[in-house]
């Protein structure tokens, strides 16, 4: 079953596994269909996932005679200092709006590897949806169980591509439980409510190896775009006004190994990540 380029034209979303009892959406859904699946279906009883921190819920949305499941997302907490094991990360996000963000943002790079996330209310509370993919399982179980993705090439294709996205959104979170792999061994990234630092550095460039061509060309084309995406899923801004940088907001500190936003852009990012595979 190939990978269908379903950001690009109205087709089949083969590898999301769209078909299954109880019926799913039709086989010529397009993305849209699927945000529209998630926006307005009715959301059955939630049950936690006993995975990760945050811990986001599972329920079944129903819809036009279709049913199919979703991750529920609600975090969305600010700190003004936070510990991690790279350092102190100062104006600390991890959000829901994110997820949106990083689904939107692999829309408009035409990069099929990240399934519909939207944004909704769920019982009075903010969160996201994010389409279900299902038979699936993490690059963490495929590691722990030593299996060996049959394609190599294909394999390595997808892995250096998620590896630029990381990049691109700074992604603070990137590890194997955020990486699902269906049985057809198509990757799909998830969780990116602690991304979209706004440094102007690259987390890991040593981690930019190649880049496929279309993806490369992509990158080249989208500027203003990118700009828009991250500046309309922001959480919000508690220093709207005036937002101290990390020196005069901690002076009596030791000086932090600063992980955090103080500015920066993803579009400088981007910058980087081209001049990077190009050289
Ligand atoms: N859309 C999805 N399709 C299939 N499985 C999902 C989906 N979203 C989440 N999961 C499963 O739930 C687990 C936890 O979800 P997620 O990674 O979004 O939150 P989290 O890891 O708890 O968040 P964090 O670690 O950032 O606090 C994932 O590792 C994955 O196994
Ligand atoms: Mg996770």
């Amino acid at each position: 079953m190939g990978r269908l380029t379903w950001f690009l034209r109205p087709v089949a979303l083969a590898g999301l596994a769209l078909v299954s009892s109880p019926p799913g959406l039709p086989q010529t859904s397009t993305c849209s269909d699927m945000e529209d699946f998630l926006r307005n279906g009715q959301i059955g009883a939630q049950h936690g996932i006993p995975v990760g921190v945050t811990l986001p819920s599972r329920a079944t949305i129903e819809y036009k005679g279709a049913q199919h499941d979703a991750a529920i997302q609600t975090v969305d907490v600010f700190k003004e200092k936070r510990q991690t094991t790279h350092g102190i990360e100062m104006n600390f996000h991890d959000s829901w709006k994110y997820n949106v963000a990083g689904y939107e943002l692999a829309k408009i790079l035409e990069l099929n590897m990240v399934p519909p996330y939207v944004e909704r209310s769920v019982n009075g509370q903010k969160a996201s949806l994010s389409w279900w993919v299902n038979d699936a399982m993490t690059d963490a179980e495929r590691v722990k169980q030593k299996l060996e993705p049959p394609d190599l090439e294909s394999w390595n294709k997808q892995m250096l591509a998620t590896e630029v996205f990381h990049q691109l959104i700074y992604d603070t979170d990137a590890n194997r439980t955020n990486l699902l792999i269906t049985k057809d061994w198509q990757i799909w990234m998830i969780d990116f409510t602690r991304a979209f630092r706004t440094n102007k550095n690259l987390q890991e460039p040593k981690n930019l190896v190649r880049c496929d061509r279309k993806l490369l060309a992509k990158l080249r084309t989208v500027d203003k775009d990118v700009e828009q995406i991250v500046l309309a899923h922001q959480p919000i801004d508690p220093f709207p006004v005036h937002r101290p940088t990390a020196a005069v907001q901690f002076s009596g500190d030791p000086p932090p190994s600063v992980t955090g936003p103080l500015e920066g852009h993803p579009l400088d990012r981007i910058t980087q990540i081209n001049v990077r595979i190009s050289a």
